[in-house]
């Protein structure tokens, strides 16, 4: 039986009806991602969890226990949200070491379990320090120690690295995968970046509009979305009408969609001949924008218009205006 299970959870704000019969599994030791744009209900879903919220209908089990009734502090959860919530006027130390107070161990044992889990999150150095004189990503740091020291059983992190910077943030989820799978604190993540739920998870939930649009690991997401919403969602997709696509490459790919990712559209300069397994047309570069390591060239086919990326390295192959040929795998195909 899964560690955490979400049975027909239906929750209703007045008239708004926020999670629409979730039904959802996380197994121990995972840590899993609910992805999904912003007002889809991840964070509700979240604060059912953590006791916050009560659902309107449906029932949560943890470890084998219904705890939709429990009162929040008897569920054993811990949660850091968005914005940094320590308290000001308490050091790094007394920040970490509050949970472990509230639940009166014996100060040696606080102090070996703070100092060990400052350890874990880097910040030794700064155990005498006040939140005001850390960096965002300190904070956030000291934050994830308070919530992991009490050894909860599950962690919830509604969006804990979105108000910090590109490259720190970077190394935080890495940090905290790491972290998680150190310990094995079964966890449950929210974001809406991609990449972030790419990086960090065990299993995602893609949600949309209060339902779960589709479940799986980053991979299968990333390569199989199942519908034309997955696709917009991740992996940045081009989503041309099944009959566009069809007329220009061939290929008679079932559907009203077909969704392509640009990483699978070879550009070459020289003309490419087609055949049953690989779909090939001729096209114009319209322009491109840097990605990194990468550029992403939009071209025009005969008036559909699809993205193929091309490594940094080759970028000099092609310029804006030229005529190119395209080679597509049909296998990679999907039809939606
Ligand atoms: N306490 C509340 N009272 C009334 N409506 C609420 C309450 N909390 C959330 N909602 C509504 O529920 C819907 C889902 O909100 P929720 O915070 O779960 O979204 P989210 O997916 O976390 O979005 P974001 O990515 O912006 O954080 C929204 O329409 C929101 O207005
Ligand atoms: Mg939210």
């Amino acid at each position: 039986m899964s560690y955490i299970r979400f049975e027909k959870i239906n929750k209703v704000f007045g008239t708004n009806h926020v999670l629409k019969d979730i039904d959802l599994e996380v197994e121990q030791g995972q840590l899993v991602t609910l992805l999904g744009p912003s007002g889809c209900g991840k964070s509700t879903l979240l604060r059912c969890l953590a006791g916050l919220e009560q659902v309107t209908d449906g029932h949560i089990y943890l470890d084998g226990q219904e705890i939709t009734q429990v009162i929040p502090r008897r569920r054993g959860i811990g949660m850091v949200f968005q914005q940094y919530s320590l308290f000001p006027n308490m050091s790094v130390r007394d920040n970490v070491a509050y949970g472990l107070k509230l639940k009166k161990l014996p100060r040696a044992e606080i102090s070996q379990k703070v100092e060990r889990m400052l350890e874990i999150v880097g910040l030794s150095e700064k155990i005498h320090q006040y939140p005001a004189q850390l960096s965002g990503g300190q904070q956030q740091r000291v934050a994830l120690a308070r919530a992991m020291v009490t050894a909860p059983k599950v962690l919830l992190l509604d969006e804990p690295l979105s108000a910090i910077d590109a490259l720190l943030r970077k190394n935080l989820q890495i940090e905290i995968r790491r972290i998680q799978q150190q310990l094995g604190i079964t966890t449950i993540f929210v974001t809406h970046d991609q990449d972030e739920a790419m990086v960090m998870s065990d299993m995602i939930h893609l949600f949309h509009d209060g339902k779960i649009e589709q479940s799986g690991t980053p991979e299968q997401i990333y390569t199989h979305p199942a519908t034309r919403f997955a696709a917009t969602f991740i992996g940045n997709y081009n989503l041309p009408r099944a009959a566009d696509f069809n007329r220009v490459f061939g290929g008679n790919i079932p559907g009203e969609d077909v969704a392509v990712r640009p990483e699978i559209v070879i550009l070459s300069k020289r003309p490419v001949q087609g055949t049953e397994t690989l779909l090939a047309a001729e096209g114009r570069i319209t322009g491109h924008i840097s990605h990194g390591n990468l550029v992403r060239f939009s071209v025009d086919f005969d008036s559909l218009q699809m993205n193929a990326d091309v490594v940094f390295e080759n970028r000099m192959d092609f310029s804006d205006g030229d005529r190119v040929f395209a080679a597509i795998k049909r296998d990679l195909v999907i039809g939606l």
